[in-house]
C-alpha cells in the first residue's frame, strides 16, 4: 500500500519535534509532502527555525518547510516559553539549521497541494494553533472538501484546560481559527488533553529513548528532560505528556487509540471560557457529530511504537 500523504502544520515545541521525527522515520507509511510552521509555542521565526532543525536532525532535508501565519486570525499571539523555553526547543544543544525555508507562504502551499492532489488523498496534521489551516479554508473555500482527514492535537474535555481552567493551548491561542476548522465539514480526529495526558514519558520510557544511543534518541531524551518540568510541577504527573506524537502514532497504528464520534464546538465569545472545546461526549444535544474525539490509548504500545520508529533514524 502506498504511503499516506500528509502535511504537518506545527509550532515546535519539543513534543511537536517528536511527532515530526516519528513521521520522518516512517517514509514507507507517511509521505510528508511538507511541513508548515505557525506561530504558537514560540513566535513564527522560531517555529520555522525549529522545524528545520528537526528535519536536519532526522536527515530529511528533502522535506520542504514553509513559514505560515505569524499571529492568530484576530487576537494577539499568546506563546508558551514557560513550557518550551525561550527557543521553543530547549533541552538539547542542536546546530542552527542550514536548510533554507521553502519559497512561498505555508497557506499557499496547503491550498496548492490540496488542489493538485486527488481529492481525499491528503491528510492535514495540525500540531499547533489552527491559524494556517483556517486561513487556507477561508482563502480557498473549495479545498476543505478535498481533505482526506484532519488529525489534530488540541482541546480538552474531562481533562479541562492547561493554559486556562477551560482551554487547551492550541485552541486557546486562535479559537476563531479552530471554529472555522471544526465547522469546515472535513473529517476531523481530535487528540485532546484527555488522551495526551495519558501518554506520559516516565523515567523508564525516557531512558529507552536515551538508550537508543543515537543523536535522535539522545536529543529526544534531552528535550523531554526539559519539557517535563512544567507538567510535573503543575500536575504532579509522572512525566511529560507527549501531546503531538499522538497524532503521528494514530496515523501509524490507529488501533492504539479509542474515542467517540461526537459534536465538538469552540467557545469564541466568552473571555472566561475562550477556546474551550465543548465536547458533547454524552450526546445531550442534537448537535451533529463533527469529530472523532479520542479519549484513551494503549500507552505502552504508544511508547513501543515511538521508540522503535525513532530507532530507525
Ligand atoms: O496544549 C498542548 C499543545 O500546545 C501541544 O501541541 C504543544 O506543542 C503546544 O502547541
Ligand atoms: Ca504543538
Amino acid at each position: 500500500m502506498s504511503a499516506r500523504k500528509i502535511i504537518i502544520d506545527t509550532d515546535p515545541g519539543q513534543d511537536d519535534a517528536v511527532a515530526i521525527l516519528t513521521a520522518l522515520a516512517s517514509p514507507d507509511d507517511l509521505d510528508v509532502l511538507g511541513i508548515t510552521a505557525v506561530a504558537g509555542n514560540v513566535p513564527l521565526s522560531l517555529t520555522a527555525r525549529n522545524a528545520r532543525i528537526v528535519c536536519e536532525l532526522a536527515g530529511r532535508t528533502d522535506v520542504p518547510v514553509y513559514a505560515g501565519c505569524d499571529a492568530p486570525l484576530t487576537r494577539k499571539l499568546v506563546t508558551a516559553e514557560h513550557v518550551h523555553g525561550k527557543t521553543g526547543l530547549d533541552g538539547p544543544v542542536l546546530p542552527e539549521p542550514t536548510m533554507t525555508l521553502a519559497d512561498g507562504h505555508a497557506v499557499d502551499f496547503i491550498i496548492e497541494t490540496l488542489r493538485r492532489e486527488e481529492p481525499g488523498t491528503v491528510t492535514l496534521c495540525p500540531l499547533g494553533p489552527l491559524t494556517n489551516i483556517a486561513t487556507a479554508f477561508e482563502r480557498a473555500p473549495d479545498v476543505a472538501e478535498r481533505v482526506q482527514e484532519i488529525v489534530l492535537m488540541g482541546g480538552a474535555y474531562f481533562e479541562v484546560g492547561n493554559i486556562t481552567p477551560t482551554a487547551e493551548f492550541n485552541i486557546y491561542v486562535d479559537p476563531e481559527a479552530a471554529d472555522i476548522v471544526f465547522k469546515s465539514g472535513a473529517p476531523i480526529i481530535v487528540h485532546p488533553l484527555d488522551v495526551t495526558h495519558k501518554a506520559l514519558v516516565t523515567r523508564d520510557r525516557n531512558d529507552a529513548f536515551r538508550a537508543l544511543g543515537t543523536p535522535v534518541g539522545t536529543a529526544v531524551a534531552e528535550m523531554t528532560d526539559f519539557f517535563e518540568r512544567f507538567d510535573k510541577e503543575k500536575y504532579g504527573s509522572l512525566g511529560a505528556p507527549l501531546h503531538d506524537p499522538c497524532v503521528t502514532a494514530y496515523l501509524l497504528e490507529p488501533e492504539l487509540f479509542s474515542g467517540r464520534h461526537i459534536n465538538v464546538e469552540i467557545e469564541t465569545t466568552s473571555e472566561l471560557t475562550r477556546g474551550m472545546t465543548v465536547a458533547d461526549w454524552w450526546g445531550v444535544t442534537d448537535r451533529p457529530a463533527n469529530a472523532i474525539f479520542i479519549g484513551d490509548l494503549d500507552a505502552d504500545g504508544f511508547f513501543a511504537l515511538l521508540t522503535e520508529r525513532l530507532s530507525r533514524l
